[in-house]
Parts: structure tokens; sequence; C-alpha cells
């Protein structure tokens, strides 16, 4: 009966209109309003490190391409325990390695794993000395030692390449970029 347009539609228009319009131009737009309520700045607590990778389940290609994969991502924990003063997660987290070790002593025992120069010897001494750095580590973290951990990881990291540089044949890509072959720089 009525031309008026009913309230639904009035209602829809409105809300139609109020989307289209900007609410003001950058020039004139008011400032956040005061009230606006500060960014939560204390996330909740983070996990366990132990409890974010499974490192103990990584493989390689052979017994101490394995060892290292396990090594790699141990030490990364490590890193992050001592960042979050979460040390009891230490011992545990290279408590992981330690079959790894034994696999690698197997292997070489065996034949089944040989060297790059064929030096066994050479090979097995540098991986106990290397173990027994970790040992060290897992001491501090266990008596809660904050710089003697950190001091110890400085010892682990510092024995990586004392084996590489000898025993290590090729040194793989960086896992994010595993396709980017590097490029030469001519200058
Ligand atoms: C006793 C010798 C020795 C020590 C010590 C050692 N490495 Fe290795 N590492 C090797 C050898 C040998 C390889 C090559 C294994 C292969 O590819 O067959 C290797 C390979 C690796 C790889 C490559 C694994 C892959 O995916 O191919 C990583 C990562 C690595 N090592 C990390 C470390 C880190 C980190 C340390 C020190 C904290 C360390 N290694 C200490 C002998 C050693």
């Amino acid at each position: 009966m009525s031309s008026r347009p009913s309230l639904v539609a009035l209602g829809a228009l409105v809300a139609l209109v109020a989307l289209t319009q900007p609410a003001c131009n950058r020039s004139d737009c008011p400032p956040p309003a005061a009230t606006t309520p500060p960014a939560a700045t204390t996330p909740p607590p983070a996990a366990p490190v132990t409890a974010k990778a499974d490192c103990g389940a990584l493989t390689g290609a052979n017994a101490v391409q394995t060892e290292m994969r396990m090594l790699e991502c141990t030490l990364a924990l490590v890193v992050t325990a001592i960042g979050r003063n979460d040390l009891a997660s230490v011992p545990p987290a290279i408590a992981t390695l330690h079959a790894a070790k034994e696999a690698t002593e197997q292997a070489l025992h065996a034949g089944a794993y040989k060297p790059v120069n064929g030096d066994v010897a050479a090979f097995a001494a540098l991986d106990e000395a290397f173990h027994d750095s970790l040992v060290t580590l897992v001491q501090a973290a266990a008596a809660n030692d904050h710089a003697g951990t950190a001091a110890a990881m400085g010892t682990v990291l510092g024995g990586c390449q004392g084996c590489h540089a000898t025993f290590r044949p090729t040194v793989p890509p960086a896992p994010s970029t595993p396709s980017a072959a590097p490029t030469a720089h001519t200058h």
C-alpha cells in the first residue's frame, strides 16, 4: 500500500552507504582512540624445548650423517634452552645422541663407515674428544650452571670444523635454500 521503502531496505541502503563511504580522508582522520588497548606483551609460556623437535628421529645416508643431523638439531635445542633458562632440558636432549654415537662406533669398527682418508683411528679419536665436550656440556647444564653451559657450548661448536676440515667430504646446502646454486661474485 505504501510507496515508502520498507525499513529493511532502508537499513540495507544505510549500511551500503556506510561501507562505501570512507570514514575520513587521510588528512582529517582523527588520531587513534586513546582507549585502544595495548597489544599483549606477554605471550603464553613456551612448551619445553625438548618437546619441539624429535631430533632422535632424524636419519641420514650413513651412521655419521645420521649422528650429524641429530647433533645439529639437538644443539639448536640447547641454544633455545640456554636462552629460555631451561637448562634442565639439556641433558635429555643430548642423551638422544647417545645411540647415534654408538652406531657410529660400530660402523667404524665393522668397516661399514670409512672416513674419507681412511684414517679410522684419527677419526675415532676426534669423535671421542668431541663427545667428551658434550659430556662437559651436560654436566654444566645438570648443575644449572649458566656460564658453564654457555662456555661448554662454545667448546662443542669449536670442535665441528676440526673434524669437518679433514673428514667431511661434501658440505651440504643450507636446508632453507636447497635448490639455490651458489652465485659467483664478479667483484
Ligand atoms: C669426529 C668428526 C666430526 C665432528 C666432531 C663433527 N662432525 Fe659433522 N660431520 C662429520 C662427517 C664425517 C660428516 C659427513 C658425513 C657424510 O656425509 O657421510 C659430517 C657432516 C655434518 C653435517 C651434514 C649432515 C648432512 O645432512 O649431510 C652437519 C650438519 C654436521 N656435520 C654438523 C656438525 C656440527 C654442528 C658439529 C659440531 C657441533 C659437527 N658436525 C662435528 C664429522 C664430524
